[in-house]
């Protein structure tokens, strides 16, 4: 894991935020490679949610979001955590992330006592002011789910698109906690980004796409190269659940500090149409003209995070081997994700091959996204591209003025085969197999 984080600051994956100022409370900022990287991954989960689906449309609502939303969800009463404090070293954490010792007494995680005081409530949301006057008919918060904005616009989207149960609405975005304790590297923030979808389904079928989403969604994952060793599907327990939840499953990655959940499944009923209907004198049921039957929709959401999506992929692709007697550190991510697909890469600084490289670069543009390096010599730059996943490099050298032909490097195999320009999109294509 230090080696991970040490390579992603390295590399410009991510960066701590404020970093100059001794950094700000476990935020972090996404450097060239991070957004490459994280723009990857939202795309490769909205191409498969979206893209390739008939029934499922996009929607973005707002993060400053209404008191009445929160109130009417739960959140303002129910998201909280346990919240204790250390009476001897004064440290506040997560009453149900301490050890406890024989005896059931909680014990601190940084001084070892057991003097905590009791649990008290500590809800997670971000409370704001919208507008100049700091008063109570001005409190706004950050939304802490993206979910409640697909069921506010429940009636707006049925409306729009006439779309008839199952269907749903895919949103990706950032949401923001007050967790307690947030850590390990960018697993916990207080800042995050979500992918969720709302798949709204006939209430009798509920149990059946509640299997069907958790089969899906895991199988996401392994299509994106997670060893299935690494990856379980973790049902909850009765005591377990949210409030609102017939039935959640958690997709867990085997963190190297243990399993981790990388996206919550749950069956959400019709508690949340429900609740905003009651609140809002609003009707959010699907009328079926064809029918005449009315009914309030019974809601399965996979809901997942940007950030351990890319920290799974990043420590399932990264492996060490050696080259030619020489250790080299390689990520083994898939095509899609990987923050470059290819690197041009001229094999000397000199003038006489630049115009040319320029050509292969532009050709290769508008296919993918491409990284153009220049600088040390060429075992290097392959070694750099190498580390940060780049599963292609194009070389061009001085035959290449003379025969019109590159030669293509390979990652993982780093095998090199001599393509003539002309054939060059096609095999680039081939190879990263679109
Ligand atoms: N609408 C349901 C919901 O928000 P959740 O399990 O609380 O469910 C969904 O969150 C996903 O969002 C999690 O599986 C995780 O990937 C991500 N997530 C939640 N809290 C996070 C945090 N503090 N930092 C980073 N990611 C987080």
């Amino acid at each position: 894991m230090e080696e991970l984080v040490r390579l992603c600051k390295a590399r410009g994956f991510v960066f701590p935020s404020a970093e100059i100022y001794g950094g700000f409370r476990s935020t972090y900022d996404y450097g060239p490679l991070g957004v490459l990287m994280a723009r990857n991954v939202k795309e490769a989960w909205w191409r498969s949610m979206v893209q390739m689906r008939r029934e499922v449309v996009g929607l973005d609502a707002a993060i400053l979001s209404s008191p009445k939303i929160w109130e009417a969800s739960g959140h303002l009463k129910n998201f909280t955590d346990p919240l204790v404090d250390c009476r001897s070293c004064k440290q506040r954490w997560r009453a149900d992330q301490l050890p406890t010792t024989e005896d059931g007494k909680l014990k601190c995680l940084n001084c070892a006592s057991t003097d905590i005081t009791e649990a008290r409530p500590f809800n997670l949301m971000f409370k704001t002011f919208a507008g100049p006057v700091e008063d109570d008919g001005a409190v706004a918060y950050l939304r802490p789910e993206t979910a409640q904005g697909h069921f506010v616009n429940f009636a707006n989207v049925v409306q729009t698109e006439h779309l008839r149960p199952p269907f749903g609405t895919a949103q990706i975005g950032k949401s923001f906690r007050n967790e307690i304790t947030p850590g390990n590297f960018v697993f916990r923030t207080r800042e995050f980004e979500q992918m969720e979808l709302e798949y709204f389904v006939p209430p009798a079928d509920s149990p059946r796409w509640f299997e069907y989403w958790c089969k899906e969604r895991f199988e996401w994952y392994l299509r994106f190269g997670i060893p299935r060793e690494m990856l379980r599907l973790r049902h909850h327990s009765a005591e377990e659940l949210s409030h609102y939840s017939a039935g959640t499953a958690d997709v867990e990655f085997d963190f190297p500090w243990g399993w981790g959940e990388l996206e919550g499944i749950a069956n959400r009923t019709d508690f949340d149409l429900k609740a905003h209907a009651e609140a809002s004198g609003q009707v959010l049921e699907y009328f079926d003209q064809t029918t005449g039957e009315r009914y309030v929709p019974h809601v399965i959401e996979p809901a997942a995070g940007v950030a351990r999506t890319m920290m799974a992929f990043l420590i399932a692709a990264y492996t060490t081997d050696e080259v030619a007697g020489e250790a080299r550190t390689v990520l083994r991510l898939h095509p899609r994700i990987a923050p470059y697909q290819v690197a041009v890469l001229p094999l000397s600084k000199k003038d006489t091959l630049l115009p040319l490289s320029e050509e292969v670069l532009a050709l290769l543009q508008p296919v993918t996204m491409c990284d153009y390096d220049v600088t040390r010599a060429i075992g290097r730059r392959y070694r750099r591209q190498d580390e940060i996943g780049t599963p292609l490099c194009v070389t061009i050298d001085f035959e290449s003025l003379e025969d019109k032909a590159v030669t293509v490097r390979e990652r993982d195999t780093t095998a090199q085969e001599r393509v003539p320009i002309d054939r060059l999109v096609e095999v680039v294509q081939s190879r990263l197999a679109w």
